[in-house]
């Protein structure tokens, strides 16, 4: 049984990842536009891996006999300045989350919910592991830089990162 706290900041959680799925998605969209295919498939993959972040939580709360729910978010940019702001953009919302669940946790610990605790443990895990990987690609195009053939070494490599499936 989860609390109404609990089932409210995991319902905040599922829009949260929603939002992030499609903000990445507008993301790889632009890249696609503007001839960076190896980043778009990055962010095409990573769009659906927010998705799939998501639908875990989804399941989570309904099978704990609450109730998940589809709310309404704001609405993604469709339109960047760089390649460059796209990664600290993602680095900055990853941010975000991350500060979200680790909220969520403390809830989670405050109520004695145990099984939620341990739920979100895998998300505490992700987090770790998506701002070190969006770190590492801020870091790659400071080093290689995006003028001239940079830009299409980056993409490239971005391009050929392994791509998740959850
Ligand atoms: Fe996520
Ligand atoms: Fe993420």
């Amino acid at each position: 049984m989860l609390s109404k706290k609990i089932e409210k900041a995991l319902n905040d959680q599922i829009a949260s990842e929603n939002y992030a799925s499609h903000y990445y998605l507008s993301m790889a969209s632009w890249c696609d536009k503007n001839g960076l295919h190896g980043c778009a498939g990055f962010l095409y993959s990573h769009a659906d891996q927010e998705r799939t972040h998501m639908m875990k939580l989804f399941h989570y709360v309904n099978d704990a006999g609450a109730h998940a729910r589809v709310t309404a978010f704001k609405e993604s940019p469709e339109t960047f300045k760089s390649l460059l702001d796209v990664f600290k953009l993602v680095l900055k919302n990853e941010r975000l989350v991350s500060a979200q669940i680790n909220r969520l946790v403390d809830i989670c610990l405050s109520e004695s919910d145990y099984s939620t605790f341990n739920f979100l443990q895998w998300y505490v895990a992700e987090q770790h592991e998506e701002e070190l990987q969006f770190t590492r690609i801020l870091d790659l195009i400071k080093i290689t830089g995006l003028e001239g053939r940079g830009l299409f070494l980056v993409d490239k490599e971005i391009g050929a990162m392994p791509k998740k499936t959850n």
